[in-house]
């Protein structure tokens, strides 16, 4: 079982950098394919929590290959400061290598994140301002400065110029801050060149080689379907595509390369900034879901907007990623809920109360949608302990029946606390983790 993607299903923050490390463990490559430090894996592993933006949750095993790839936008700032952590903790970060044709993102792409905020007002994306969007509009306008543009001074400096040539007029409240200084800018991407030159390299042919020899290749996607620039709920989108297809383009390799994708999940559901939200809980509820998941950015910090499982959404998810498995995540957290509720159709609360079946196409619709519920019976039980899925409570066991169902998906991992060992593995999982085993051993 050669190629694995992880995707969010969901709105992001579904806990993909938990299930990457679980599956680096038995792969020999994990690849990022999309997205940048916007997105945040904590990983909890021995005690140690470990929260990685750039660097792919493989890095922990020290045998497996992790690629920054070319589909992913890098701050070389964030990327330098990780590596110097990693290297505080003594983990060994020699198996990392950097896409050249990766994006990078500069000082302006930040300012024009933050401004463009600022200028939208009320009508705000309640992006990271990380300047992942700038980023990318830069890379599409032909405008961007890559990874291997940091080995040349004098095509770096060029390129700088043709960049910043048409932000004039948006960087004007930007004039006199330092950043921007050409020689300054320039200085400092040289200097993070030589420290970044050793990992740097032609990353599609050293993961088509491992893929050419039948070992395991993990493809980790960042933020969730419902984020996607063209599937999701736009323009309260990333701006790339967290979708399964983008791991072929982000990283180089055929849709035949892949041979599983996983959708990872919450049992509920979260999501930070802006942006419809049909199952959102508020009040008492909400709260208690959010302190219970511990539900605040891993960036950001922010608080996360909480909310009922949306099916309606999940399903959408499955069909556009091509969903092979689902791993549902922190089903602990639903535990001491007398009722549970799942979204299993929206309803126009106009009316003539129109009913949706499937994710509806138009915007309007989706931002007055009221989820219509199924009501499902909760479990008082605390599941920290469970390891086997009969040892669940039966309630528990329901749920997540009906979600399978209700999505065609069958259900490979459950999360039931924050540790890499509190999870289960169903019947359907542990299948294919011992597939992906068995590839690599006969490889
Ligand atoms: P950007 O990706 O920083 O441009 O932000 C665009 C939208 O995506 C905002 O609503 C962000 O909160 C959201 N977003 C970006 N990355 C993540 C993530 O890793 N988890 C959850 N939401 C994210």
């Amino acid at each position: 079982m050669p190629g694995i993607v992880i995707v969010g299903a969901q709105w992001g923050d579904e806990g993909k950098g938990k299930i990457t490390d679980l599956l680096a463990e038995r792969a020999d490559a994990v690849v990022r394919f999309q997205g940048g430090n916007n997105a945040g894996h904590t990983i909890v592993r021995d005690g140690v929590q470990w929260k990685l933006h750039l660097i792919p949750s493989g890095i922990l095993h020290k045998d497996t290959l992790c690629v920054i790839g070319n589909g992913v936008v890098i701050d070389p700032r964030v990327l330098t400061d990780e590596l110097d952590e990693l290297r505080r903790q003594r983990v060994d970060t020699r198996q990392l290598r950097i896409s050249a044709n990766a994006h990078l993102i500069m000082p302006y792409h930040m300012m024009l994140d933050h401004a463009g905020e600022a200028k939208l007002g009320k009508l705000q994306i309640g992006t990271t301002r990380r300047g992942i969007g700038p980023c990318y509009a830069d890379k599409a306008a032909r405008l961007g400065i890559r990874v291997q543009d940091l080995l040349d001074e004098k095509i770096l400096k060029k390129k700088i110029i043709a960049a910043l040539e048409p932000k004039r007029l948006s960087l004007r409240p930007f004039a006199k801050d330092p950043r921007l200084d050409l020689q300054t800018i320039t200085e400092e991407y040289l200097t993070y060149g030589h420290r970044l030159a050793p990992y740097i390299a032609d990353t599609v042919r050293l993961v088509h080689e491992r893929l050419d020899a039948g070992q395991t290749v993990v493809f980790e996607g960042a933020q969730g379907a419902l984020l996607d620039i063209d599937h999701g709920t736009y323009p309260f989108v990333t701006s790339s595509n967290p979708v399964a297809g983008a791991a072929c383009v982000g990283a180089g390799v055929g849709p035949k390369d892949i041979d599983e994708i996983w959708g990872v999940m919450k049992a509920y559901g979260t999501r930070v900034g802006a942006g419809p939200f049909p199952t959102e809980l508020d009040g008492e509820l909400a709260d208690e879901i959010r302190e219970r998941g511990g539900e605040y950015g891993t960036t950001t910090g922010r608080a996360r907007r909480v909310g009922w499982l949306d099916l309606v959404a999940l399903r959408y998810a499955a069909r556009i990623n091509s969903l092979t498995a689902l791993a549902v995540m922190k089903l602990d957290v639903l535990s001491g809920l007398d009722q549970l509720c799942v979204c299993t159709r929206y309803r126009d609360p106009g009316p003539e109360g129109r009913e949706y079946e499937d994710f509806p196409y138009h915007q309007t619709v989706l931002h007055h949608a009221a989820g219509e519920y199924v009501q499902l019976a909760g479990w008082s039980e605390e599941l920290t302990e469970c390891r086997e899925e009969s040892d669940l409570p039966a309630a528990a066991r329901e749920y997540l029946q009906f979600v399978a169902e209700f999505v065609g998906v069958p259900v490979a991992l459950i999360g039931v606390g924050p540790g890499r060992d509190e999870v289960i593995w169903t019947q359907a999982g542990a299948g294919m983790a011992r597939a992906g085993r068995a590839a690599s051993a006969a490889a």
